[in-house]
């Protein structure tokens, strides 16, 4: 189980269409595990069943990954007649119904890939989604066949008190040289990427929940000695989606046990396990002193999600990987919902239109785009993408704005209900919410397998003699990656004509575009209205709209929209900077004067007034540019914050000091005012004041929060002051211990926008507390830096090849964590000429190692070809 197996040269393309169903199927499963570091061994025994429509003689095939059989016995039969083609286990059998039992030695220590069974400190633990099952014992390996698991687990006691598997545990004991063992029994047949096993010196915050239908439900939040006070925002967001889940779905949990495990080294987020859940510890582990309000919300999305799949995923899960949508995209979705309830709506979706613009459009613009049900793959791990997760959210949120929330619930109960113990597709879920919705979908549809974001023009015209408003709409797809097969979408937009003295309106219409072209005629209009249209983003498209400057201020000023309010002041300001670089002229004041307005409102409550005064991120000013030239970029958006912090300067200290959130407290408030405290010392940064190292100094020195000190430390990491190496160093000595809050101290650093940052990412690299066997710690230093815009795309081209030189190296240890940092380079088109040519080189470099994991020539290939 070392290094990755050499990629065949040419990977071989699974295709959709190609889906067969499986030969055999697995009722049950017993497993029997002697769990050791160095050396486990895993006995399994498997009831074969030949499906009906099997051939009488097609052989068992059982996947495997870089194992081997030390045994094979068919009905107690040892057995040698077996083959081994592609790493695979090919045995002829000639029954309808056999047991066969396999033998498997493993060695866990030197899995660097983290899939499969793997050393995490000094703890065992398991990752089986999506071909991870194939790397512990041979097993059809594919999420169409359920089994019902039975598990022995065996260690040594000292070592792993802790013996954890799914289901529920039925027997334990002690046995012989130190030993004991666990017998865990899951009732709920599941797909083998769904198993999952713990060992371990852990320790739980151990909990209750009583059902709806009153079962009692043990909960536990496993972690290492001394974390235990930093589970407890964790355990309350399990509980509060456990009773989320009964009241807006009606899905009650099945077990009478929940168990999640933290774990330092992995490569996603968390894993919804039956019953077991496994997390990245960035996910379970906070206090205010080591995490942000940000990562408080994290916990409380990734928790929920995960919690949530237990109905969306497990009950009914996928019936291949290209229905992966199915299981992501709805458990996103209700994870979204769930979270817009526990806080603000508004700033909820704000946020997640936020990360699907920075994550998936991009995706959806260039050579890895796909549609959120994929026709193919190479390597199924690259399409764990922000396309199949939240675009994929995003339709489902669209089918409920077409059908209304109780048509909308109607659909998902008798989908849950008629596909419950299934493994179901996409098409299984649409037609559910048809005919439990009683709505006709059909071209609704084409949202599945139409890659690329929609463009849809807006235009508004009146007739002041009739008092109509016209509002013209088109749609059009950008041809990008695989070719769409039908382009014309259902586009749901909510739309209000604004009256453009007051801003009232009538109301919220539900305009659907479903043509190429498309008018909406709206009577009782005087005076031409304002048009506020895409409100809370109902479409995940871009809206190209002839609005005039005067407008964009109108809105952002008036509309009663939160999110089109938010948007408003986007592309006022998206406007104004993509002519500065552009060098086409424009007015400023126009901007000005709108900032004055929305710093001048009463109304707006500070967290809100937080999200307006950001400016459009240099990444997505780029997105909007034929040919992006990051240096450009940035400095127009230097020159405008500039501009903003000094012409306000008077009122941004007022609310810095007024918004002193006083003793720390999770409550909205307090949030709100932490938030904008960090905004507002940007701006004050800004303004070229002198004091604005001193000022955010004085914030990190006082902070009782890692909010605040995390606000104060990006400030610093910018200048060019003495405060801002004492901070850091000082950062660094009061948290070297603690992993996830170090991970911060190297992304302050890789975000840094001071012109040696190439240099000091170099440096960091050989620092000894970083290490390529971590993604969290890799994600940190080099996830943020190629995130960092004019830093990375620094025209010496040494960002590109740090990166390059940093995958081929990882790649021999972690493929999938690798092939996640390709899709940067992968944007080269996308850039002036010079950085353009760099970026390919970079790309070529990688495409020219001998040895490349599937999951990275997937994604260089394609990002060449
Ligand atoms: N299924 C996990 C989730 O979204 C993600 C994951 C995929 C984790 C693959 C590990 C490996 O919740
Ligand atoms: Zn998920």
């Amino acid at each position: 189980m070392a290094d990755a197996a050499p990629a065949p040269k040419d990977p071989a393309t699974i295709r959709r269409e190609d889906y067969r169903p499986p030969a055999w199927f697995i009722p049950e499963v017993e497993l029997d595990f002697q769990l050791d570091l160095e050396r486990t061994v895993v006995r399994s025994k498997l009831d074969v069943r030949r499906s009906k429509s099997a051939k009488a003689d097609e052989p068992l095939v059982l996947q495997g990954d870089d194992i081997s059989p030390t045994s094979v016995k068919v009905d107690g039969e040892a057995r040698t007649d077996w083959t081994l083609v592609e790493g695979d286990l090919v045995l002829p059998l000639n029954g309808a119904s056999h047991s066969v039992e396999i033998e498997v030695e493993l060695d866990p220590s030197t899995n660097t890939q983290l899939m499969g069974l793997y050393a995490s400190n000094d703890m065992l633990c398991t990752q089986c989604e999506a071909e991870g099952f194939r790397r512990i014992t041979f097993a059809p390996d594919r999420p169409d066949v359920l089994s019902r698991y039975q598990v022995r687990m065996e260690a040594d006691k000292a070592k792993f008190p802790v013996l954890l598997c799914n289901g529920d545990k039925v027997a334990e004991g002690d046995g012989e040289n130190g030993r004991h063992w666990v017998q865990w029994n899951d009732p709920w047949p599941k797909p083998s990427y769904l198993f999952a096993l713990v060992a371990g010196d852990l320790v739980a915050n151990n909990d209750s929940f009583t059902t709806r239908s009153g079962k009692p439900v043990e909960l536990n939040i496993w972690v290492r000695d001394g974390d235990l006070d930093r589970t407890g925002h964790a355990m309350k967001a399990l509980k509060d989606s456990m009773r989320w889940d009964e009241e807006t779905y009606g899905r009650e949990y099945d077990l009478g046990l929940f168990n999640i495990v933290a774990v330092s080294d992995f490569n996603m987020g968390a894993m919804e396990n039956k019953g077991l859940n496994i997390f990245n510890s960035r996910y379970i582990l906070a206090d205010p002193e080591v995490a942000t309000d940000a990562d408080f919300d994290g916990i409380e999305g990734v928790v929920a999600h995960e919690y949530f799949h237990n109905w969306s995923g497990n009950r009914v899960t996928c019936r291949d990987w290209f229905q992966l949508s199915l299981k992501e995209g709805f458990t996103v979705y209700r994870d979204q919902s769930f979270s817009a309830d526990m806080g603000s709506a508004a700033l909820k979706r704000i946020e997640d239109v936020r990360i699907l613009r920075a994550a998936q459009f991009p995706e959806d613009a260039g050579p890895l785009a796909h549609p959120i049900r994929p026709e193919s793959y190479q390597e199924i791990s690259n399409f764990y993408t922000a396309t199949i997760y939240n675009k994929g959210a995003e339709v489902i949120r669209m089918m409920n704005t077409l059908m209304g929330a109780e048509s909308f619930r109607k659909g998902t109960d008798l989908y849950f209900d008629r596909h419950d113990g299934e493994a179901a597709t996409c098409e299984d879920f649409v037609t559910a919410m048809e005919d439990g919705g009683e709505i006709d979908l059909k071209q609704f549809r084409n949202w599945y397998e139409t890659p690329g974001t929609p463009r849809v023009t807006a235009n508004l015209s009146h007739d002041p003699q009739t008092g109509t408003a016209t509002v013209h709409l088109s749609q059009k797809i950008a041809q990008n990656g695989e070719k769409p097969k039908s382009s014309e979408l259902v586009i749901p937009l909510k739309t209000a004509l604004l009256d453009p003295e007051t801003g009232a309106h009538q109301g919220e219409q539900l305009l659907l575009l479903d043509q190429t072209e498309k008018s909406f005629v709206l009577e009782g209009y005087r005076d031409h209205p304002v048009l506020s249209i895409n409100r809370g983003f109902s479409a995940p498209i871009i809206l190209e709209s002839s609005q005039t400057a005067e407008q964009l201020a109108f809105l952002s000023a008036h509309d009663d929209d939160p999110f089109a309010r938010f948007e408003a002041v986007q592309r006022l300001m998206t406007g104004y900077l993509t002519a500065k670089v552009l060098g086409t002229p424009v007015d400023r004041d126009i901007i000005l004067h709108a900032v004055a307005k929305i710093l001048g409102d009463k109304e707006i409550d500070p967290a809100f007034l937080a999200e307006l005064l950001v400016l459009p991120s240099e990444a997505f000013l780029g997105d909007q540019m034929v040919e992006v030239d990051p240096q450009a970029i940035h400095d127009e958006r230097e020159k405008l914050r500039g501009k903003i912090a000094v012409q306000f300067e008077k009122q941004f200290r007022k609310l810095y000091k007024s918004c002193w959130p006083g003793e720390f407290s999770l409550d909205a408030e307090a949030r709100a005012n932490r938030k904008l405290r960090n905004v507002t010392l940007g701006y004050l940064a800004a303004s070229y004041t002198d004091d604005a190292a001193e000022l955010a100094f004085e914030q990190y020195r006082e902070a009782d929060n890692m909010t605040a000190m995390q606000g104060a430390l990006a400030v610093l990491s910018h200048l060019e002051a003495e405060e801002r190496t004492i901070a850091f160093d000082d950062f660094y000595a009061k948290f070297k211990s603690n992993p996830l809050v170090l991970d911060k101290w190297f992304s302050l650093q890789a975000m840094s926008l001071r012109p040696d940052t190439v240099k000091r990412i170099d440096s960091l690299s050989r620092h000894p507390d970083f290490t390529l066997s971590n993604p969290n710690r890799v994600r940190a230093l080099y996830g943020a830096f190629t995130g960092n815009q004019v830093r990375f795309h620094d025209l010496s081209g040494k960002g590109y090849q740090m990166i390059a030189d940093m995958v081929i190296a990882l790649d021999k240890q972690n493929p999938q964590t690798a092939a996640r940092f390709i899709p940067q380079l992968g944007r080269w088109r996308r850039y002036e000429r010079e950085r353009s040519e760099l970026m390919r080189l970079a790309l070529e470099k990688i495409a020219a190692q001998p040895e490349l994991s599937k999951d990275v020539s997937e994604q260089v290939h394609k990002s060449l070809a």
